[in-house]
């Protein structure tokens, strides 16, 4: 149990804890305390940046409770105690309300968050039946973008013994996604998973390309961006001396030209729509690569990734933050994406 009441619980990525409380401690100057390997905890009175501004926070919990104790029936006791204090709090007017129930990625606290959302939807349609009445699934509410009234209420069920609930608004800057996690699925003849990184890019973004834009994907090979990209309807330069491993079909290839070129160097003869670069090669080189084609104007959008180094990658990341800062466009972001590894994604957009 934490020792004083948080007003906030930031998810991550397992494993990113720490980095997530670099990060907002060097950019907000925000103290936090890891609790497990995927949560940080903030006492703060001041707001929150938003989840976009920061590269590894995917959700927020705000004012959240915490419950220890295995045993289904005082967990759901709990919870609907709680979330009829907390629903009261809430304007009387406000909208909808949607559950989620979570555990972290192949945790063996899964199971138990699968039968707690069944029995705590039960009971609170038995015990609240007023709020219940305002309930939307939360598929049906992922399919229109929430309003700022509707509510969130979040279980993250942390282990088999630990979990921590949350009620707020839309308007307090939660995501929308489960968790916080935009899961993309996987297309069928995409060459590889790295696909899904991209597709998650562009709706992070909010732009995919558009039909004839052009597009250059440095460090293509084996063809999961270069897929994406002509599936959009790009037509892409595929930058690699690596094989494409496309599927036989006109419709994609007819818009794909391969380069057997150098990705460090290549650049374009006139300035094209997209510049995608996956390459495998050092961060510093990557930022080198994308601040020369910022400097020299070459693209109206990206998407480059960086790979992070195994010790110490939160300069690199500033260096990143400092790059994007140095060039005047409406949409820049760092993220760690639900799709990326140890690595980030820089997008950016020169239309708002
Ligand atoms: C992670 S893979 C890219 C995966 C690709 N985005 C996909 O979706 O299939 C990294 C690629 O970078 C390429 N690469 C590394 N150094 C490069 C360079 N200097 N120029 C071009 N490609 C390079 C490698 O050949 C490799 O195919």
């Amino acid at each position: 149990m934490p020792l004083t009441q948080p007003t906030h619980l930031v998810l991550t990525r397992p494993g990113y804890a720490n980095l997530l409380i670099e990060e907002f401690q060097d950019r907000w100057q925000l103290s936090g305390t890891a609790v497990g390997k995927a949560a940080v905890t903030f006492t703060c009175k001041t707001p929150m940046p938003a989840l976009d501004e920061s590269i590894f926070a995917r959700q927020y919990l705000p004012m959240p409770s915490f419950f220890h104790g295995s045993a289904l029936q005082p967990t759901v006791d709990f919870l609907v105690k709680k979330i009829a204090v907390m629903s009261k709090r809430t304007n009387r007017q406000s909208g909808r309300w949607t559950l989620h129930t979570f555990a972290l990625d192949d945790d063996a606290a899964t199971q138990r968050a699968i039968a707690l959302e069944k029995a705590l939807l039960t009971a609170i349609k038995a015990t609240l039946p007023t709020f219940y009445q305002r309930h939307i699934a939360a598929a049906d509410l992922a399919k229109e973008a929430p309003k700022s009234d509707d509510i969130l209420v979040q279980v993250f069920v942390a282990s088999e013994e630990e979990l921590w609930l949350s009620l707020a608004s839309f308007a307090s800057k939660v995501s929308p996604y489960i968790g916080g996690n935009l899961r993309m699925r996987e297309r069928s003849g995409a060459p590889s998973r790295s696909a899904r990184k991209l597709e998650e890019a562009f709706v992070v973004l909010g732009r995919s390309p558009a039909p004839d834009e052009l597009a250059v994907d440095l460090g293509a090979a084996p063809g999961g961006w270069t897929f994406t990209l002509a599936r959009h309807g790009a037509l892409v330069t595929a930058v690699d001396h690596g094989a494409l491993d496309l599927p036989k079909n006109p419709a994609i290839s007819a818009r794909i030209t391969h380069l057997h070129k150098d990705g460090l160097t290549y650049k374009p003869v006139q300035p094209v729509d997209w510049l995608c670069c996956d390459m495998l090669v050092g961060s510093r080189e990557t930022l080198r690569i994308l601040g020369e084609w910022l400097e020299q104007q070459l693209m109206q959008c990206f998407v480059v990734n960086v790979k992070l180094p195994q010790a110490k990658p939160w300069p690199i990341l500033k260096e990143a933050l400092a790059l994007l800062q140095q060039h005047d466009w409406p949409v820049m972001k760092i993220k760690h994406l639900y799709h990326d590894r140890r690595e980030v994604t820089l997008m950016g957009r020169r239309t708002p």
